[in-house]
């Protein structure tokens, strides 16, 4: 595991912008499995400024995104599908059909899954993931459970979820109480994983995640597992980290 040090947030989102490039430029074909929340937004412009300068083209990139909330259309502010576009697909030149989201509007959730699970198959599996932290461990929607769901799955999102969410949302009962999320075996079986953290509040649980036991109980600590992780953090998540990372 590699740990990459920022100094600040702007930093943070460089870097990791940095190695997504890297991966676009060197492997256009590429598989990208983004993620949202606020920690990726800087690492989106990011990019954005590089493809508007020229440096990037993601005309023959292809995107997985991690989850949706269930129940809520396309087009809600809040809809992971409306981020992305917001944030990133409307500022650079990825065509729309090769970005992809679980559809939180499924008739039948348990078919969405099997079909998101098949569409990351037939992609050929992803090449990067870019993953952010939840406060509670989450990855993707990836919740603290008793087991770790491996494939696509329709989750309960936990209360502190929920909580953390409502800033998003005009108050905690508008935030969906339920969410399609990637399983763990997709998202380990991802060629690279790149992990972002920033600011004091993630500074417990990004320490829990990597020198803590992997346990299906703080979801992000299966990443130990993994033979290719980059995390790309700042001084105030690494807080914890011994000195010598
Ligand atoms: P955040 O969310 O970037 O908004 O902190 C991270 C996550 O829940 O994965």
């Amino acid at each position: 595991m590699k740990i990459i040090h920022a100094n600040d947030y702007a930093g943070m989102c460089r870097k990791a912008a940095n190695i997504i490039s890297a991966q676009i430029i060197l492997f256009p074909n590429s598989v990208i499995g983004l993620a949202t929340g606020s920690t990726p937004v800087g690492v989106y412009r990011q990019l954005i400024e590089w493809y508007r300068k020229d440096d990037l083209d993601f005309s023959t990139v292809h995107t997985v995104n991690l989850d949706e909330y269930c129940g809520i259309s396309p087009d809600h502010p809040q809809s992971y599908r409306y981020y992305m576009n917001q944030n990133f697909f409307k500022d650079v030149n990825i065509p729309a059909g090769n970005t992809n989201l679980p559809n939180g509007l499924a008739e039948d959730f348990d078919m969405e899954c099997t079909r998101y699970d098949h569409l990351i198959s037939e992609l050929g599996g992803i090449d990067l993931q870019l993953l952010g932290i939840g406060h509670n461990g989450h990855i993707g929607f990836n919740e603290p459970n008793e087991a770790y769901g491996k494939m696509t799955h329709r989750i309960q999102l936990k209360q502190s979820t929920v909580d953390a969410n409502a800033r998003f949302f005009e108050d905690s009962s508008q935030v969906p109480r339920y969410a399609l999320t990637m399983g763990i075996r997709a998202i380990m079986q991802a060629q690279k994983i790149v992990m972002v953290a920033n600011g004091e509040d993630k500074a417990e649980i990004l320490y829990r995640a990597v020198y803590g036991p992997v346990t299906p109980s703080v979801p992000a600590s299966i990443i130990q597992l993994h033979p290719d992780v980059t995390i790309v953090a700042d001084t105030a998540a690494l807080r914890k980290f011994p000195t010598e990372t």
